[in-house]
């Protein structure tokens, strides 16, 4: 794993942005794996601000969202569908047809989620996927569990996560309790990873997937069998990380020859 601590939120987005924005431009055709909360909505300013000045072009670039609520529609203010047209879609000229969501509403669970997963073979697989992380360690909505799923599936979210994602909305009991998510399987099977994190809030789940043991109990540790898995965060979510001075030096290491 390479480690890039930045300063503040605003270097973290602007490094995650300089970095996809490289890659688009080797591969114009890139397929991104998106993540919403709030910690990936700085590296989409950045990203949109680079479109605007003409250094990218989404025309052809292919994305997969990696969750959605179960339940809301898709003009759902809450919804993940909502979010990333607020946040991204809406400011660049990616191809309405390039752009997938899992859907929140749906007939057939079964049908939906390996429907999904074969739209992710389709494409060729992920290139880039972009993660934030959960204060439980969750990736995705993929919660702490005694075992994970591969594919994509309906999860119940833990209470810590409706508790954290409360305030996204008007009423606690308005946080749906149900999520459909990609699985670990095409998490891992992205060619590469590039985990976001800030604040001090994530700090505890940072650093238990770095240094703890590859548990199911933090599904963010899986990522430590990820041949190539960047990690970009403020020097808050690394502050138990740099207190490791094995760490310390690593992550210098890393940030001295550049990421990408
Ligand atoms: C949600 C999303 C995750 C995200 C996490 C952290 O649960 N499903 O993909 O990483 O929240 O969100 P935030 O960035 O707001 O802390």
């Amino acid at each position: 794993m390479r480690l890039v601590i930045t300063d503040d939120y605003m270097e973290m987005s602007r490094k995650a942005a300089e970095w996809i924005a490289g890659e688009m431009k080797q591969k114009p055709g890139l397929v991104l794996g998106l993540a919403t909360g709030s910690t990936p909505i700085g590296m989409y300013k950045e990203l949109i601000e680079m479109y605007r000045k003409g250094q990218i072009d989404f025309s052809q670039v292919t994305t997969f969202n990696l969750d959605e609520y179960v339940g809301l529609h898709p003009e759902h203010p809450q919804s993940y569908h909502a979010y990333m047209w607020k946040h991204f879609f809406s400011h660049i000229n990616i191809n309405k047809e390039h752009v997938n969501i899992p859907p929140g509403r749906f007939e057939n669970e079964k049908d939906v989620c390996s429907r999904y997963d074969e739209k992710i073979k389709k494409s060729g697989g992920i290139d880039i996927q972009i993660l934030g992380i959960g204060r439980n360690g969750h990736i995705g909505f993929n919660e702490p569990d005694s075992s994970l799923s591969i594919k994509t599936h309906i999860v119940n979210l833990a209470l810590e996560t409706i508790e954290a994602n409360s305030r996204f909305f008007p009423q606690k009991d308005e946080v749906p309790k149900q999520a459909i998510t990609m699985g670990l399987g095409s998490i891992m099977e992205a060619k590469t990873i590039l985990l976001l994190a800030n604040g001090r809030d994530k700090a505890a789940a940072i650093a238990k997937t770095l240094m703890g043991k590859v548990s199911t109990q933090i599904p963010a540790s899986l990522l430590q069998l990820h041949p190539n898995v960047t990690m970009i965060m403020d020097k808050e979510a690394a502050c138990f990380v740099t207190e490791n001075k094995h760490v310390r030096e690593w992550s210098f290491a890393y940030q001295s020859e550049g990421i990408g």
